[in-house]
């Protein structure tokens, strides 16, 4: 079983790591392995329309390229679609949805607003109707929100309070869903850097009924070495030590920050090979992907896919061996 046998992968992180990036690149690979795909955000986000240069966010699905489609949730819009599909006449979801009742219900329940946008999800992937567009796979730019795991748990959590209702039914749809292996993966992002790595190693420790679920981690921002494999370093260092030029001080320094950095990539990347099977009790590809100077743009995120999934396909540490 491979990453794209799946038809839902949750993308999940801290804050900035790089989920929006990572999304982007895996639903462009997917693509070209033929693959539908979206990428679905949820509470209103717009990090891939502000990657992707689009105007604004959408409910509606907007086309990044062939095969790929961007849709950002929010929970009354989800609300809205669910009464669609329950009720099929617009008059009466107005009526039924559109109060204030409604919404303070919304708010007042925890876990609501996941359930229903992980519900569109579920809708579109099991049960779509004849005018939904058709997906092999969907990418969840999960929140940052406890790493992206909290949503995980939500519709577990959300079966737990209510036992009996339409909710409670779409809460069990919804876990069976999430909980299910051969259906859903979750690929984690981090940093090369030490807290980043730490934390996502806790993080997957506390995974537990859900480690299953982990097919990847990808380290975003990964700085590739400056010097060809070979160059030794030091004792050039000491060969430009001795040159009289006054620039050469200034210039010996940001070498030696540059080193220096690499050594601390390459102890994090180190820490997260040996950290991450004692977490999870199992081997999963550890991919990279590089820094780019100035963020992911569009016209270099089909490269950085095709070198993602080829790395991920290999099933190489690619990344953690180059660095080391
Ligand atoms: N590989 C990278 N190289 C350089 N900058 C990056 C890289 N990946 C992401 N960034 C930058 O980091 C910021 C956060 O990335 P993003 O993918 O939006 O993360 P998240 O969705 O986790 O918040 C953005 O400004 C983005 O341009
Ligand atoms: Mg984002």
């Amino acid at each position: 079983m491979t990453l794209w046998s799946h038809r839902l992968i949750v993308v999940a992180g801290k804050g900035g790591v790089g989920r929006t990036s990572t999304s982007v690149c895996l639903a462009l690979a997917a693509a070209a392995r033929g693959m539908r795909t979206a990428v679905v955000e949820l509470q209103h986000m717009s990090g891939v329309a502000d990657l992707w240069g689009l105007p604004s966010r959408s409910y509606q699905p907007q086309q990044l390229v062939p095969g790929v489609d961007t849709m950002s949730l929010s929970p009354m819009e989800c609300l809205d679609d669910f009464g669609r599909r329950r009720l099929k006449v617009n008059a009466l979801v107005r009526l039924v949805f559109h109060n204030r009742i409604m919404s303070a219900f919304l708010d007042a329940v925890p876990g609501l607003h996941d359930l229903l946008q992980l519900g569109k999800l579920r809708n579109l992937l099991q049960e779509p109707e004849p005018y939904d567009p058709s997906y092999d796979l969907l990418i969840l730019d999960a929140p940052a929100t406890g790493h992206g795991l909290t949503l995980l748990s939500s519709a577990r959590s959300m079966g737990e309070m209510t036992r009996v209702g339409p909710f409670f039914e779409e809460a069990k749809r919804i876990e069976d869903m999430l909980g299910d292996p051969e259906h859903t993966a979750l690929v984690l992002v981090t940093l090369p850097e030490e807290l980043p790595v730490n934390e996502s190693l806790e993080l997957v420790d506390r995974l537990g009924p859900d480690k299953p679920l982990l097919q990847a981690v990808v380290v975003n921002q990964v700085l590739r070495d400056p010097l060809p494999p070979g160059v030794p370093w030091l004792r050039m260092r000491e060969v430009l030590a001795s040159h009289p030029h006054p620039s050469m001080g200034p210039l010996l320094a940001l070498a030696d920050e540059t080193a220096a950095r690499h050594r601390a990539q390459a102890r994090a990347l180190r820490l997260l090979r040996s950290g991450l099977p004692e977490a999870l009790g199992a081997e999963v590809p550890v991919v990279g992907l590089p820094y780019v100077p100035g963020g992911p743009r569009v016209e270099r995120c089909g490269a950085l896919a095709e070198q993602l999934a080829e790395d991920l396909d290999s099933q190489q540490p690619a990344v953690v061996e180059g660095a080391a």
